[in-house]
């Protein structure tokens, strides 16, 4: 980025202020004629000024905002974050192992806990075996720095999250990204000659920001075809998807033999952490090599327990799934009734792209100002440009919750409401990344 002229201060109060920090006499004779280089410390301040500012002029500002309205917006599509039996599972276990794990996994930081709900996990999941992870970043980042090696080719979809962008970058793998969920295009980049290395194709299962769905079975067969192995990550899939609730593979029946799949915990599972599961020899392989398992303290041993409940309770309360999904048909009825684009794809997660960020922000900031927790979502997490609501539907909603808040959402975004948003420039999702 080209440096830019200062407007807030003037040179002399400038080197005033850095000869202050290092804690020189600012008005020694030798401090005006000779300005000495800025420390280091100075140098990066002034650096981060600079980029802090930029964000804040391209509304890309973040802050931290807890909870606050009806939820329009977490992950805890099944309401498990405050479910009873999860609650008194992680409350038991804490008062039988306390709170931290001490170590980690490979060292005193083991426990009984950790091997058996990766037992259950790997059978929920339909996998021959499953691993823990903290969470879904570290268990991405697992993924593909402990399989891939230099020579390999990763090939990931356009709108894949930026944990699996991350992983990929740290990767040596060559990195080639295919257009979103185009089965198509990734045929063609599959049939071209192979590379010396292994091919692995990369891939959400229900988009985290467009809440819709790539066609898993081609990919699979594809995959087969050219011997590449699929990596779907199934944050906002598990738990709710198929017919044990086990995420969109169970859904599509796609078995784990030729591919891995990544699960969090901290969605619809309301707890934390995330299981990579998959076949006996992926997961032996990980705790040898992983060095996202390996080094780090192991989580705390309660939360083990709670996912365990969690398990419990999505068997036990199949129509916490249907509600939801009776939920999301509310949601999507109302919009359309109030003339708002609804999603072609349908899930819980439903994006109002309202392409400027200031759009977004200023649509958000109206929803929540009438109690309804709903967060603008812009750059990097989505395409520049494509700026959004992003609505995500969870199984505690009420009817009356649901039409009031599309009430508002219409009202907001109707004509003239905020600075000129008008129904036709909304999109599912204009976004081209
Ligand atoms: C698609 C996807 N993968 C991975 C993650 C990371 O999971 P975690 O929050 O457990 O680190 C997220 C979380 O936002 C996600 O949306």
């Amino acid at each position: 980025m080209p440096d830019k002229p200062r407007t807030d201060r003037t040179e002399s109060e400038e080197s005033r202020r850095s000869a202050e920090g290092s804690g020189q006499r600012a008005d020694s004779a030798t401090a005006s004629l000779q300005p000495s280089a800025p420390s280091p410390q100075h140098a990066l301040a002034t650096r981060i000024q600079e980029r802090l500012q930029a964000i804040r002029e391209g509304r890309l500002e973040r802050s931290l905002q807890p909870p606050s309205g009806i939820d329009f917006s977490s992950n805890d599509y099944l309401g498990l974050s405050t479910h009873p039996r999860v609650v008194q599972a992680m409350i038991d276990a804490i008062e039988r192992e306390g709170v931290g794990s001490t170590g980690s996994r490979l060292l005193r930081g083991e426990r009984q806990a950790f091997a058996d709900i990766e037992r259950r996990f790997a059978a929920f999941k339909g996998a021959e075996r499953a691993l823990y992870f903290s969470s879904g970043y570290l268990a991405n980042l697992a993924v593909l720095t402990t399989f891939v090696e230099g020579g390999d080719v990763i090939h990931s979809d356009s709108r894949n999250h930026a944990s699996l962008i991350d992983a990929g970058r740290l990767s040596s793998a060559k990195r080639i990204v295919f257009p979103h969920k185009d089965a198509g295009a990734l045929a063609q980049l599959l049939s071209r000659p192979p590379s010396s290395g292994h091919t692995f194709v990369v891939t959400e299962s229900l988009f985290s920001m467009d809440g819709d769905v790539p066609p898993l079975a081609e990919y699979d067969d594809l995959c087969r075809q050219h011997g590449a192995t699929l990596i779907v990550d199934e944050a906002h899939a598990v738990g709710i998807y198929g017919t044990r609730g086990s995420g969109l593979l169970e859904e599509y029946g796609i078995e784990h033999g030729n591919c891995l799949s990544i699960n969090t915990a901290g969605k619809a599972l309301g707890v934390s952490g995330a299981f990579v599961a998959g076949p006996a020899w992926a997961i032996d392989y990980l705790i040898q090599r992983a060095r996202p398992f390996i080094f780090t303290t192991a989580a705390p041993p309660a939360v083990a327990a709670a996912i365990g409940a969690s398990l419990d309770v999505i068997a036990a309360e199949p129509e916490r799934r249907s509600r939801l999904l009776d939920r999301v048909k509310r949601l999507r009825a109302m919009m359309a009734a109030s003339g708002l684009p609804v999603p072609a794809f349908f899930s819980q997660i439903v994006p109002l792209v309202v392409g400027e960020n200031e759009r977004a922000l200023d649509t958000a900031a109206a929803l929540q100002a009438q109690g309804f927790d709903v967060r603008a979502i812009r750059p990097p997490s989505v395409a520049p440009g494509s700026a959004r609501l992003r609505i995500s539907v969870n199984v505690t909603l009420t009817d009356d919750a649901i039409d009031s808040f599309v009430r508002a959402l219409a009202a907001v975004v109707g004509v003239g409401a905020i600075g000129g948003i008008s129904p036709g420039s909304l999109s599912w999702s204009a976004a081209s990344s």
